[in-house]
């Protein structure tokens, strides 16, 4: 089995990536995590190279990823919030998914979901309705485009205030849920 988690955030102490390191904690496999702040990837240039190929015309690090994306069995999005969406580093990646896309244009399509997935994001400020909705958005779409089926998500707000992830046992439940729903 292996699995393969994306991980947002500029903090490598924060809450987001306490939240995923506890669910990989609960998974058994091959787990690898990526840092898209360490990542060298290119923004999306729109070429449509993509369209007629399935592949990037942009031969950097995502030629990697690509790869790690195909092979993995379970996929991961760990991201905080940052202006109600996902932080700029993991949306610049997440736009070179377009390659996954296109597949609509290339006919080449999987048939079903071949693989499981979840996202985990953690918000500043109390729970407010649209707090989330950007960033779910987001990371729910890169979940379908990698023929990924979404278990669900977890949702951590009022991050701000917390400075560990026991302070959080909800947080700790609703992760444990996914955990089983990913195994
Ligand atoms: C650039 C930036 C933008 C932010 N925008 C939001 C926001 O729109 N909504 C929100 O609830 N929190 C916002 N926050 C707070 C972060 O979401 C919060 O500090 C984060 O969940 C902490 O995650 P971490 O502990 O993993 O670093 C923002 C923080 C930064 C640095």
């Amino acid at each position: 089995m292996k699995i393969l988690a994306f991980f947002g955030g500029a903090r490598k102490n924060g809450n987001t990536l306490a939240m995923l390191n506890y669910l990989l904690d609960q998974l058994e496999g091959e787990k690898e995590i990526i840092n898209c702040y360490s990542l060298n990837v290119s923004p999306c240039t729109d070429c449509r190279y993509c369209f007629k190929h399935r592949a990037c015309s942009i031969k950097d690090e995502m030629v990697d990823i690509y790869r790690k994306v195909d092979e993995a069995d379970i996929i991961i999005f760990a991201a905080p919030t940052y202006f109600f969406g996902i932080p700029g580093k993991m949306k610049v990646m997440i736009d070179r998914f377009q390659m996954y896309w296109s597949g609509v244009k290339r006919g080449d399509l999987p048939e079903k979901f071949t693989k499981k997935g979840a996202y985990l994001m953690s918000g500043g400020g109390p729970l407010f309705d649209t707090q989330f909705t950007g960033g779910g958005l987001e990371l729910s779409e890169a979940l379908v485009v990698t023929n990924t089926k979404k278990v669900g998500a977890v949702l951590m707000d009022d991050a701000d205030i917390v400075t560990n992830l026991a302070q959080r046992p909800e947080i700790k439940e609703k992760i444990l849920e996914i955990a089983n729903l990913l195994k």
